[in-house]
């Protein structure tokens, strides 16, 4: 039996909601999201309009300051996140310590971890707003150097310095993709893929990574710690590991044949752990506006590459037998996010798994809103209850008479 005593909480009886379904841990500012109605805002201005206008960084300082930047205000930012890019060098001799095996989200978690160690002010919790300013600024400008050196580490090539002629995207590219032995010329059409994807991406307001941020953050620990919190918190399967979980899923459906139906089947069986990866939403109840702009994004790119995926033949396959299956429909699982940017990655060159750091890449500037909101909110530390099921209380018994 419970004790009933241990159900009070500090106002009122303590309610138990697996998973947070119908609890908002928060009032945020930031992000505007209507999963019946398959709405996004970021700071009030439409998912579909920034897409379509604006750029990755300017979306940053929007989400990070509450205000489209005037022109010069957006100057000064790109200005000095691009006086940042490079790391500290002793960074590389931490790279140099991972094996080849390493899974680069485990890597750039502890690359932005390990900034706390090389800018020792950011762990006073009194630190003054400069300082949490430059610690905002030095990770947006060292997120794409660490990850390029995560996927370096990873191939056993020699790391690229950013160059800091290109813009955010183009730099990460060459980073990550020109190498000593040959010449490579960033590709605008990739680059502005890239760059509207990290929009899409950008903030998704209380989700797990977001959520694992401010928690992390609330305890007053940095912005770099509470960030690499975060990462870890997107690197699973459910969360933004889908990405990489549904290339996985299309090849192997792929190469069993092509036969969605057989796989649909599986997605449906109760009896097997196999769901279809890409599809549902914990708050979309309606098509992920996201995913709308993706797909479209994803023929565009592939038609102006010349890529023919048959991979995209397959997705598309899927999604159409999902949206008329009865099981999916009566659960309301549509595609998410995660359903066609791993294509887009793929036909942009990028590896695998590389794409949940792709993700991380877009999702820094919500990370660092919703932690510098929680902060300024002067928000208590996150500390959920329980109802207790185990034992009463009992009395110990020596070793040898167990
Ligand atoms: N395939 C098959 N069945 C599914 C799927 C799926 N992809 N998603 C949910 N269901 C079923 C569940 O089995 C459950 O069925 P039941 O009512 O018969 O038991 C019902 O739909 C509800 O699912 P829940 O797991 O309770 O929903 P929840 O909100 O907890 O989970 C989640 C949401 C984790 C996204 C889930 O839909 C899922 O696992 N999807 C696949 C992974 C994925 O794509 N994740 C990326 C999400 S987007 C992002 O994080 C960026």
């Amino acid at each position: 039996a419970i004790d009933i005593s241990s159900l009070r909480g500090e106002s009122g009886v303590i309610t138990i909601d697996p998973g947070f379904k119908n609890t908002g841990s928060t009032k945020s500012a930031i992000t505007f999201l209507d999963g019946e109605k398959g709405i996004l805002r970021y700071r009030g201005y439409s998912i579909e309009e920034l897409a379509e206008k604006s750029t990755f960084l300017e979306v940053s300082y929007l989400l990070i300051y509450g205000e489209l930047p005037t022109p010069e205000q957006y100057k000064d930012f790109t200005k000095t996140i691009t006086n940042h890019t490079l790391a500290h060098e002793d960074i590389k001799k931490i790279l140099e310590g991972f094996p080849s095996t390493a899974h680069p989200m485990g890597v750039l978690s502890s690359l932005v971890c390990a900034q706390t160690a090389f800018y020792p002010a950011s762990l006073d919790p009194n630190r003054a707003a400069p300082e949490v300013d430059m610690s905002i600024i030095r990770l947006l400008a060292k997120m794409p150097t660490f990850a390029a050196w995560s996927y370096k580490n990873q191939i056993g090539h020699p790391v690229n310095y950013p160059d800091n002629s290109l813009d955010y995207c183009s730099n990460f590219l060459k980073m990550m993709f020109s190498n000593p032995a040959e010449a490579y010329e960033v590709d605008p059409v990739v680059a502005n893929a890239l760059d509207k994807l990290l929009i899409l991406h950008a903030d998704h307001e209380q989700n797990c990574s977001t959520s694992t941020v401010r928690m992390v953050g609330s305890s007053h620990a940095s912005l770099y710690a509470s960030i690499s919190g975060g990462i870890n918190a997107l690197w699973g399967p459910l969360h933004g590991g889908a990405n990489q979980a549904v290339i996985e899923m299309l090849e192997s459906i792929k190469k069993d044949g092509g036969d969605t139906k057989k796989w649909m089947a599986k997605a449906k069986d109760k009896n097997d752990p196999f769901r279809l990866m890409g599809f549902g939403h914990r708050v979309y109840k309606n098509f992920d506006p996201r995913a709308r702009i993706i797909k479209k994004a994803a023929d565009d790119v592939l038609a102006k590459l010349g890529v023919n995926d048959p991979i995209l033949e397959i997705a598309k396959g899927l999604e159409e037998e999902a949206l008329n299956d009865a099981y999916f429909v009566e659960r309301k699982l549509y595609p998410n996010v995660d359903f066609y940017s791993g294509i887009i990655y793929r036909a942009l060159g990028i590896p695998t798994d590389m794409f949940t750091v792709m993700f991380a890449m877009g999702r820094l500037p919500g990370w660092i809103a919703q932690w510098k909101e929680m902060r300024e909110n002067k928000e208590p530390i996150g500390r959920p209850r329980q109802v207790y099921t185990g034992y009463n209380e009992r009395s110990y018994t020596s070793i040898d008479k167990r």
